[in-house]
């Protein structure tokens, strides 16, 4: 919102962004960027608050709406993404609900892939059905599927690319193509991929939406999201509902996520080298069922992850061998590696979806999914992958 933003000299990298873009500096002219925990602003004339609310977005008025510590954030995120405007938000899961929630109405249609995130899920089949809206999964991967559901009427459509927790892959610019076809917008959860590994507005989706608590955050500290789009879709639809809906970050929580992406670009490569690297290990041990990971020649959409992805991530997802006591034993003999629901840390951490994020699925709907008893999802950090490597071998073999 504001334009005193440092000014920059014109093309640089993205590592370049990421340290120096979105800077706001105060008159006290810090090298950290500040951090101002202030709920409200003052004006210094009754004439002067008329003028802020009659020329909306000239200043800080309530940090509902907008505050400079967050401001610097969503500017940073948006240069390294490249899109016309950023809103952060308290939590990933506020980013995906505004993002489609501000998309649609009573008697709409949504369409979304199915490999999803268990609260992903749970809004496109629980809750935008209670306001009248009706929804429709498919199969992420199919095209065909996508083109039957489709049909004019369609106002969103929503998928994962990868997917959690299963690394499904949807055709990013062939659904955007559909989505645009039949008059809706396309809303791509690029969490898996982070914004150094794809880039969907530039494959033609509308909107983008990150839970920032993973890699952008990427020690473990904050929760935060981020939606990003054309300027006059965030300022239409998203703004309004997120300034009268209220999910709005905590200044300080934006100042970490603000940190975090300074180094962002540095971690999701180092990481992404392991995690490649722990793949082609994890795809030659004996006690490994299937390892699915989008960078190995063997993920059944490893073409389509070379066409839009530049790297293959920081997240893989081995099946162990004796199903679900087999998970279990794999995951306790861990000594390095610790059991957590989070991801994209600069820790490595495994999950067991079937009784953990997708305990919520029956057994028939988890199988449709990929998600089998054995299946355990690998958050590689950046620790010495020699090391990873190790604890899972060791791990494996007890199990
Ligand atoms: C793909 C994906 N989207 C959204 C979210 C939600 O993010 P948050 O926990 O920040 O609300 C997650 C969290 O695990 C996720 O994995």
């Amino acid at each position: 919102m504001p334009d005193a933003f440092r000014e920059l000299p014109p093309g640089l990298r993205p590592r370049t962004l990421m340290a120096r873009g979105g800077h706001l500096r105060s008159q006290f002219m810090e090298t950290a960027e500040a951090i101002y925990m202030s709920s409200g602003y003052v004006y210094k004339t009754a004439e002067e608050a008329e003028a802020a609310f009659a020329n909306d977005g000239s200043r800080f008025v309530y940090s509902r709406y907008a505050n400079p510590t967050v401001a610097m954030f969503e500017e940073r995120l948006r240069l390294l993404e490249g899109a016309e405007a950023c809103r952060a938000t308290a939590s990933g899961m506020a980013a995906v609900f505004a993002a489609l929630a501000s998309q649609v109405k009573a008697g709409d249609r949504v369409v979304a892939s199915r490999a999803l995130f268990n609260s992903c899920n749970y809004i496109v089949t629980q809750i935008l059905p209670r306001y009248g809206v009706v929804t429709e999964l498919v199969d992420g991967r199919d095209l065909a599927a996508w083109r039957r559901a489709l049909a004019p009427g369609v106002k969103a459509v929503f998928c994962e690319s990868p997917s959690n927790p299963t690394l499904e892959l949807v055709d990013l610019a062939a659904v955007a193509e559909l989505t645009h076809r039949a008059g809706g917008v396309l809303v791509v959860d690029n969490v898996f991929a982070t914004p150094l590994l794809q880039r969907p507005l530039q494959l033609g989706a509308d909107i983008v939406v990150y839970s920032a608590t993973k890699h952008i955050d990427g020690q473990g500290r904050s929760l935060g999201g981020a939606v990003l789009g054309r300027d006059k879709l965030v300022r239409e639809s998203l703004m309004p509902f997120l300034r009268h809906t209220g999910p709005a970050l905590s200044p300080f929580n934006a100042w970490l996520l603000l940190k975090g992406i300074e180094t962002l670009p540095l971690r999701v490569e180092a990481m992404g080298r392991s995690a490649a690297e722990i793949a082609a290990f994890l795809e030659r041990h004996g006690k490994v069922a299937r390892v699915l990971y989008p960078g190995l020649d063997s993920h059944p959409q490893h073409q389509l992850a070379r066409r839009q992805m530049s790297g293959g991530g920081t997240l893989l997802a081995l099946s162990v061998a004796g199903g679900k006591p087999g998970a279990f034993r794999f995951q306790n003999a861990l000594k390095l590696i610790e059991i957590s629901n989070n991801l994209g840390d600069a820790k490595s951490l495994v999950t067991h979806p079937a009784t953990t994020t997708h305990h919520r699925f029956k057994p028939e709907e988890r199988a449709e999914l990929g998600i089998d008893d054995g299946l355990v999802r690998l958050s590689v950090g950046l620790e010495d992958p020699a090391d990873l490597i190790a604890d899972l071998d060791q791990a494996l073999r007890a199990a």
